[in-house]
C-alpha cells in the first residue's frame, strides 16, 4: 500500500488560491496565516492529478458524454462506504453544491415560500434562500456540552409553520456533528408529516474522523418514497473544489424527474470533462489516500484539543465527528464577535471564519480550517497563546 505524506509545505501564495490571495480583502491584511475557507492546503493526490494529465494526452477537449465510468465509480463508492444502492438513473451532475441548493429552491419553491434551516450553519445555507427571495426560518441548534443537539420540538413548531424545504448540513458544517440515524430518522418523520422536501448537503460526509460513521440520509429512502435530496462531492474528499465536481442523488422519481428536466431546461447538465475524470480516478483509487489524510487530520485535532487544554484553557475545541474544521469556544475571552475577529487578526496574526458569519448561536466562536501540515498548525497554535497570554498579563 501506498504511503502518503501530509507533511510538505506548498506555497499557494500567487497561484489565484482564494484561502491565500485574498487574505488582504478577506482580512484587511496579508499579515495572517489562512485558516478559513475550507479548502485543506495538502497537494490533490497524484492519481487524480495523474488521471487529468492523461486525459489532456487526447489533443482534443470536444463535448463530452457523462462517463459510464463516472456514474459506476460513484455507485460503488456509494454502495461500499454507505450501504447506498443508487442506480446511474438516480444521480445527476451539479457544478458545486452551493449552486444545487440554489437550483434545488428554484425548482421546488416560489419566492416568498419559507425554506427551514439549523444554525449555525455554512454561511450559504443563510444567504442562498434569501438572494432567491424564500423566507428564512430558522431552527436554533443547542450547544451542549461541547456539541450540537438538535431542539426537535422546535424544529416540528418550524417545520410545521409551512416550510417546502429543509437543508440539512450533514455531517455539520461548523460543528463536526456527525448526526445519529435515529436523528436522521426523527427529522425525516417531521419533514415527512409535513410535506417538507429535505435536502441534505453531505459534501464532508466522507470525511468521517476514525471511529466514526456517517450515514447518508438517502440511505434511509423507504418504500414510503421520502422526499429526500442528496448532494455530494469529492471535491473536500480529495481536495479538489476548484474543479467543480459535485452530483446529486434523488431516488423519489417524481422528484427526480422535476429536477432533471429544470436542469436540462437550464442547459446545466452537461457537467465538464476534468470534473468527470478527477471525480472517477477519486472515487476507484482514493480510499488509502482518504484514509490517510484523515488519520493526519485527526493527529491535528488531537494536537489542537491538547495544546489548547495544556495552554489556552481560556479556549476550548468542539471536537469535531468529520472533516477537518475546528470550531473553536471563545467565549470565555467575553469580546463581541467584531472584536474576537479583530484579536485573531491583529493578535494572533491568524485568518479563521469569524463564528458569526454561520449565524445565531456562532457568537464567541471561530472556525479553524486544520487542514494543513502539523508544522504550520504548531506556529499557528503558537501565535494564539502568545496572542492571549498578552491579553491576560
Ligand atoms: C456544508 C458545505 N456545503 C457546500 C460547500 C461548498 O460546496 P461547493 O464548493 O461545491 O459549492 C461547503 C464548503 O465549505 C460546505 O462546507
Amino acid at each position: 500500500m501506498k504511503q502518503y505524506s501530509f507533511d510538505k509545505n506548498i506555497d499557494r501564495n500567487h497561484s489565484n488560491c482564494l484561502k491565500y490571495d485574498s487574505a488582504q480583502v478577506e482580512f484587511g491584511t496579508t499579515d495572517i496565516m489562512p485558516m478559513w475557507i475550507a479548502d485543506m492546503d495538502f497537494a490533490t493526490p497524484d492519481f487524480i492529478l495523474e488521471a487529468i494529465r492523461k486525459r489532456t494526452e487526447h489533443e482534443v477537449l470536444g463535448y463530452s458524454l457523462i462517463p459510464e465510468g463516472w456514474s459506476n465509480a460513484i455507485h460503488s463508492w456509494l454502495q461500499k462506504r454507505y450501504l447506498w444502492n443508487v442506480s446511474s438513473k438516480e444521480m445527476g451532475f451539479v457544478p458545486g453544491i452551493v449552486a444545487g441548493i440554489a437550483f434545488l429552491i428554484q425548482c421546488f419553491t416560489k419566492p416568498g415560500e419559507k425554506v427551514l434551516i439549523q444554525s449555525p450553519v455554512y454561511p450559504p445555507f443563510h444567504n442562498v434562500p434569501t438572494k432567491n427571495g424564500r423566507e428564512l426560518v430558522i431552527n436554533p441548534l443547542i450547544y451542549k456540552n461541547g456539541q450540537w443537539e438538535i431542539d426537535f420540538e422546535d424544529f416540528e413548531v418550524k417545520a410545521a409553520s409551512g416550510c417546502k424545504m429543509f437543508i440539512l448540513c450533514s455531517p455539520h458544517n461548523p460543528g463536526g456533528r456527525i448526526w445519529t440515524k435515529e436523528e436522521l430518522l426523527k427529522m425525516i418523520s417531521i419533514c415527512e408529516k409535513y410535506g417538507i422536501i429535505i435536502v441534505s448537503d453531505e459534501i464532508h460526509a466522507d470525511l468521517a474522523l476514525p471511529g466514526h460513521t456517517h450515514t447518508t440520509l438517502g440511505s434511509l429512502y423507504s418504500e414510503k418514497q421520502e422526499k429526500i435530496i442528496t448532494l455530494m462531492a469529492p471535491s473536500k474528499t480529495f481536495n479538489m473544489p476548484g474543479l467543480s465536481s459535485s452530483f446529486y442523488v434523488i431516488q423519489n422519481q417524481e422528484l427526480l424527474t422535476k429536477f432533471q428536466r429544470f436542469m436540462d431546461n437550464a442547459e446545466l447538465s452537461h457537467g465538464n470533462i476534468f470534473a468527470f475524470t478527477a471525480a472517477q480516478a477519486a472515487y476507484e483509487n482514493g480510499e488509502d489516500w482518504l484514509r490517510q489524510s484523515m488519520e493526519y487530520i485527526q493527529g491535528n485535532i488531537n494536537f489542537v484539543d491538547q495544546f489548547l487544554k495544556k495552554n489556552i484553557p481560556q479556549i476550548k475545541e468542539c471536537v469535531p465527528q468529520a472533516s477537518f474544521l475546528v470550531w473553536l469556544d471563545c467565549r470565555e475571552l467575553k469580546m463581541s464577535p467584531k472584536d474576537l475577529q479583530n484579536f485573531f487578526i491583529t493578535k494572533a496574526k491568524l485568518g479563521l471564519n469569524a463564528g458569526d458569519s454561520f449565524g445565531t448561536g456562532g457568537e464567541g466562536f471561530m472556525r479553524m480550517n486544520i487542514g494543513c501540515t502539523r508544522e504550520s498548525l504548531q506556529k499557528a497554535m503558537n501565535q494564539l497563546k502568545t496572542a492571549v497570554d498578552e491579553l491576560f498579563s
